[in-house]
């Protein structure tokens, strides 16, 4: 964890894990059952974007891979701190308790109880989707399993989807576009494959934090992502 000021104690900053008393606090969960289809690159990236911001931002790791805290633990000490927890050992009782935005890492292949606890967790729920016909087929089933929900059922907690690693002007992604746009659920923008998400992560960084001149198209296309999570449409 960065730049914990002096006085910090644990004991001070506990907070208990069911968030009671934590209304300011945003969740923003990233998730879908499928692995590999950039849940952590999303989620690094917007913390970095939080948290540069000026938000006090918290990534909660669910995954025991660890990929999020492994990113934070090589991010710079001069950029903006972010803080980690792991979520798969301990949920979120450790956050500290002046956190404005919190993102949850979510594991792979969630589904049936463990699913309906993550998503009790989080008030915005994004979905990155990959270019690929067997992730298209399993994100249909894995919306299937969502929107059935209680919580998002009742639109307690407000879903969108996110295309990754696209690449344009290939079949495949223009199979996705259709099946992304005929969804019941937002369809917020889309990322392509670059190298700058492989670059950013091994640095402990976000693209944004990448120098324009590599990275500009990246940023272009996170603009959408945070308007959205900007707009009321994306909170209950
Ligand atoms: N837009 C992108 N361009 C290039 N590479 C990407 C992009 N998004 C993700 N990747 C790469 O794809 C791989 C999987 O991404 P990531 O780890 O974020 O997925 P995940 O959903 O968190 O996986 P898991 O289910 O294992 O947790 C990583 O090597 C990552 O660097
Ligand atoms: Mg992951």
């Amino acid at each position: 964890m960065h730049n914990r000021g002096p006085g910090f104690t644990l004991a001070e900053e506990k907070i208990d894990d069911d968030s009671k008393g934590q209304k300011d606090m945003r969740h923003i969960m990233v998730l879908n059952a499928k692995g590999g289809c950039g849940k952590s690159t999303l989620a690094t990236n917007l913390a970095v974007y939080f948290a540069r911001e000026g938000r006090r931002t918290c990534i909660a790791d669910y995954d025991p891979q660890r990929s999020s805290l492994d990113w934070l633990a090589v991010r710079p000490a001069d950029l903006p701190a972010i803080d980690g927890v792991p979520g798969f050992d301990e949920g979120i009782r450790n956050v500290p308790r002046n956190t404005e935005v919190l993102v949850i890492d979510a594991p792979a292949r969630v589904r049936g109880t463990e699913l309906n606890e993550l998503v009790r967790r989080a008030e915005t729920i994004l979905v990155p989707v990959l270019p690929s016909s067997i992730d298209i087929k399993a994100c249909g089933h894995f919306m299937s399993e969502l929107l059935e929900i209680g919580k998002v059922s009742r639109k307690q907690a407000r879903l969108a989807v996110v295309a990754n690693r696209v690449r344009e002007n290939t079949l495949i992604y223009e199979e996705l576009e259709g099946y992304l746009k005929d969804l019941k659920v937002p369809y917020i923008g889309s990322l392509r494959e670059a190298q700058n998400y492989v670059r950013a992560y091994a640095r402990g960084l976000g693209v944004l934090e990448l120098p324009e001149y590599l990275a500009w198209p990246d940023w272009k296309q996170w603009k959408p992502i945070h308007e959205w999570l900007g707009s009321k449409r994306s909170q209950p």
